[in-house]
């Protein structure tokens, strides 16, 4: 039989343009549907969108039963632990069981279709086990990233309400183990909402305190449920399927919400035409299940493409003996014939500092590729890395709220060049723009730095809404460039002559300390609630390892604090502990200074924007509006005495 010839990217972008309905309707054949769908995209009431209509599927059912008959005894979850030093394969058959255990434990515990499931858990299975028993029963799960602390996990308790907590003793890092269970008890105390009850995994790390009629341990519900059968509910593709929150302008964090058919094809077709991938082939993101990237792309993604996942507990520079050992990606790499790996800039910078013959000492012949996002790749770390490991590096740019890459290159349909510095070209649903921040006008030209705006309708998988918050959703994305209605990413870009864009960085309050997204809003709110602190500034300073570091200006509200140095320091120390306390380790500052006043407009703005260029060295701008000249000095001054 003669195969079609291969069709161009160019051919295969326009026809997702120009024939949305057929274009998506052939990627909808990529996953297993129990009720086909009667409307493909309905743009009726513009932002929202609604895909597959009609249609009912389940991502558990995508992720594991489809795939029993074929490959039921391929591996399918790889958990490797080189903080306890546990590695542990599931078949598909297994994770299978696994998963009915725990859906059959959340049942007991009153969990149905609908209800939240909140997971704050380390990079354990269970915690896998968890997100897909969620799937399966129709549960929405919201899983909170284990680096975080008691204040932000509260508040993310009281908007998700919800019925079950799933959590763990302990975490780990760097052999550094973090008690999980007090953190979780004082997030509870503080929240307004109480769950019915918390399912706790025992690691044995940390001595866990239970409380009566509410805190159950899994082990014990697991053996309860050993032979449990729970089929999955079909649920209808635009069924929530999951909320995670993220950060921007103000302090008050965003449940980003997904449906369960669209972000099922969604990821289904970038599993083939980006990461290029097919089932029984083992993919390796080194991220975390409480970021954007663990759910697409350590659990879903190549779940539902029938690949093994690697799921990965430790740091890339130490070994499964907790020696320091750079070589330990490499090693697993090796192990299991990894052929699709997905990582972040930040973690090559720090490979970068290892032995360079580590690249060398592994076989990585299975490799195809090395996929990289969430910060801007510099040119440098790509080389290094794409010269060690022969093989190409795919940047790719993309957001919590787009749940997959919108800007990179799909060699899985057509082999296409990278750009050093450019994470690529638009993907086949985006359309991408380059907007004038101040009217909004289209900028078509070459090099014309630009807001990089959606037009709608987006494609499947992007964020149906903000959870409970519709009003949000429109007026933070969609009404914030002037008279259009397009989705604004917040991230400055420009394209080439060759149609390939660069990002520039934000255009709001969010920073990206090594590849994690914070707002600073949100740092200055748990600061500003130190008793000692009578105002701050937070901003994101340039860092050759993290990519941006948060530093924080503060106001003391006793003046002898600055020219006091020993008690400066103590302050300093103070406020740390209570941001690692409020936020968690990931949002302290790299330091605390002290000033006398912070550099604000004549009407009181806030110029953090000001703050930030003197920091990195750079030119502060405009400062025509600014109040009083003398407090960028200061802050100068702080800066030059180290
Ligand atoms: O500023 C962009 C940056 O990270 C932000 C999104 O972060 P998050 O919601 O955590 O999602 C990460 C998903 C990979 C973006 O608004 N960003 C992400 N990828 C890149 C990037 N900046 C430059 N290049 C990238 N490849």
């Amino acid at each position: 039989m003669k195969l079609p010839p291969p069709e161009s990217y160019q051919a295969f972008y326009k026809r997702s343009m120009t024939e949305p309905d057929a274009f998506w309707s052939e990627q909808a054949e990529l996953i297993e549907w129990h009720k086909p769908f009667s409307r493909v995209c309905n743009y009726d009431n513009p932002p929202f969108v609604h895909w597959f209509e009609g249609g009912q599927t389940n991502l558990c059912h995508n992720a594991i039963d489809r795939h029993l008959s074929a490959r039921g005894d391929q591996a399918a979850l790889i958990h490797v632990s080189s903080e306890t030093g546990l590695e542990k394969t599931y078949s598909f058959r297994e994770l299978h069981a696994e998963v009915q255990r725990m859906a059959a434990s959340l049942r007991e515990l009153g969990v149905q279709k609908g209800d939240r499931v909140l997971i704050y858990m380390p990079m354990v299975a269970e915690a896998a086990f968890a997100m897909l028993a969620c799937a399966r029963i129709g549960a929405v799960h919201c899983v909170v990233f284990g680096g975080f602390a008691s204040g932000s996990l509260a508040s993310r308790i009281d908007d998700a309400t919800p019925k079950v907590i799933v959590s763990a003793d302990a975490g780990s890092r760097g052999g550094k183990v973090t008690p999980y269970k007090p953190l979780l008890d004082d997030a509870l105390r503080l929240s307004s909402h109480k769950p019915d009850a918390v399912l706790l995994t025992d690691r044995g790390l940390a001595p866990m305190q239970l409380v009566a009629g509410r805190d159950r341990l899994w082990s014990d519900l697991r053996t309860r449920h050993l032979h449990a059968q729970v089929p999955c509910e079909w649920l209808d593709s635009t069924a929530i399927s999951y909320t995670i929150y993220t950060s921007g302008t103000t302090g008050k964090p965003k449940g980003v919400q997904r449906d369960t058919g669209g972000y099922a094809v969604a990821l289904a077709a970038s599993m083939k035409h980006i990461f290029d991938s097919r089932a029984g082939e083992t993919y390796f993101s080194t991220s975390d299940i409480g970021w954007v990237v663990g759910h697409s792309y350590i659990v879903y993604g190549p779940l539902i493409a029938g690949m093994a996942t690697i799921m990965y507990e430790g740091l890339p520079t130490q070994g499964m003996d907790r020696q320091p050992d750079g070589g330990i990606w490499w090693s697993l790499v090796e192990k299991y014939r990894v052929t699709a790996m997905f990582s972040a800039p930040t973690a090559v910078r720090v490979l970068r500092k290892q032995d360079p013959a580590l690249l060398q000492k592994y076989d990585l012949s299975s490799l195809r590729a090395l996929y990289l996002a969430g910060e801007p790749l510099d040119e440098p770390t790509g080389r290094w890395i794409a010269e060690g490991l022969k093989v190409p590096v795919i940047d790719n740019y993309w957001q919590t709220e787009t749940g997959w890459p919108l800007l990179t290159v799909a060699n899985g349909v057509e082999q296409t060049p990278s750009k050093f510095g450019s994470p690529g070209i638009p993907m086949y649903g985006y359309r991408v723009k380059l907007l004038h921040e101040g009217t909004g006008e289209e900028l078509t030209g070459a090099h014309e730095k630009g807001v990089v705006a959606l037009e709608g309708p987006t494609p499947p998988g992007f964020m149906q809404t903000i959870w409970k918050d519709d009003a949000r959703f429109v007026n933070t994305y969609w009404k914030s460039v002037p008279g259009k209605m397009v989705y604004n990413t917040f991230d400055w870009g420009i394209r080439d002559e060759d149609g390939y864009f660069f990002i520039l960085g934000r255009t709001d309050d969010v920073i990206n300390v090594a590849g994690h997204r914070m707002g600073t809003r949100e740092i200055e709110e748990s600061i500003s609630g130190h008793p000692g602190v009578a105002e701050v500034a937070v901003v994101g300073v340039a860092d050759a390892l993290k990519g941006q570091v948060a530093m924080a200006f503060a106001v003391p509200r006793d003046a002898s604090i600055l020219s006091d140095a020993p008690a400066a320091r103590a302050l300093e120390g103070d406020i740390m502990k209570r941001v690692d306390g409020d936020l968690g380790a990931v949002a302290r500052p790299s330091r605390v200074r002290f000033v006398t006043g912070l550099p604000k407009t004549r009407s009181g703005k806030l110029l953090r924007r000001a703050i930030q260029a003197v920091c990195e060295g750079r030119d502060a701008g405009d400062l025509t509006t600014l109040d009083d000249p003398a407090v960028l000095q200061q802050i100068r001054d702080q800066l030059a005495a180290g």
